[in-house]
């Protein structure tokens, strides 16, 4: 059975980290590393994690020139992460470069190449803001753009919202894996999450990983609420 549990590491120290993940592991299939945590505990944080034998999903959202970009997948990539984001308004071109990039490392290192996934629109972004930067105003019109451009590029993997899930998977081919956040179990606050899912309802839409952060971190014992995300799935 695949375990699709990412567990987002949305803690201030390498050390707290470190003891969620060897607490948590067991019950997950994954770690996210996102930018406060990589801006302050480093690459080495990425190094702690992987030699616990643990997968990394490191969430640095990329977006630059096509060789800068190309360059940083390259560096992730020796870092040995299993996932990695850019956002796909960086256009076909820096797309294309990421994956190219991800594909030639893992290979030259003769290792397993990860999952490129592209980031659509920020669920922060409403439809004044889309206007406002100039993109079309309807939301799921340019996030089915944008995903859609993605594909074309080889990306193999899309992070989305999940009211986005059953959406992509209609218009996706069927091996494009979806990853997506805001879950939530129903048990605790929703906390500042406002379209949500439940981790059954996010897989059974067609979601392949799910991103969970605050339901298993702040749980009062993580181990036990991952357990129980995981036996409610399936
Ligand atoms: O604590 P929670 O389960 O809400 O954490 C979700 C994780 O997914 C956080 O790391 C958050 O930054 C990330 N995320 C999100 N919503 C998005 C994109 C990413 O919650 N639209």
């Amino acid at each position: 059975m695949r375990n699709p549990i990412i567990v987002a590491l949305d803690l201030p120290s390498a050390e707290q980290a470190l003891q969620l993940a060897e607490q948590v592991a067991p019950a997950v299939g994954a770690f996210k590393i996102g930018k406060e945590l990589f801006v302050s505990a480093g690459p080495d944080i990425v190094k702690r994690i992987r030699a616990t034998g643990a997968s990394v999903f490191l969430d640095l959202k990329f977006h630059d020139i096509p060789n800068t970009v190309a360059q940083a997948v390259a560096a992730a990539v020796r870092l040995d992460v299993q996932m990695l984001t850019i956002h796909t308004s960086g256009g076909s071109a820096m797309m294309r470069a990421a994956e190219k990039s991800a594909l030639a490392t893992a290979k030259a290192l003769g290792q397993p190449a990860p999952l490129v996934l592209g980031v659509t629109v920020l669920t922060s972004l409403d439809s004044d803001a889309l206007t406002e930067i100039g993109c079309q105003p309807n939301v799921g019109h340019q996030v089915e753009r944008l995903a859609t451009l993605a594909v074309k590029a080889g990306l193999r993997g899309l992070v989305c919202s999940p009211l986005e899930i059953a959406d992509l998977r209609e218009i996706l081919p069927a091996e494009i894996q979806l990853v997506t956040p805001g879950i939530r179990t129903g048990a605790e606050k929703a906390d500042d999450q406002k379209r949500t899912l439940s981790p059954r309802e996010a897989i059974q839409a067609g979601a392949r990983w799910l991103v969970i952060g605050r339901p298993i971190y702040a749980a009062e014992n993580p181990r036990q609420a991952a357990e129980k995300i995981l036996a409610s799935i399936y």
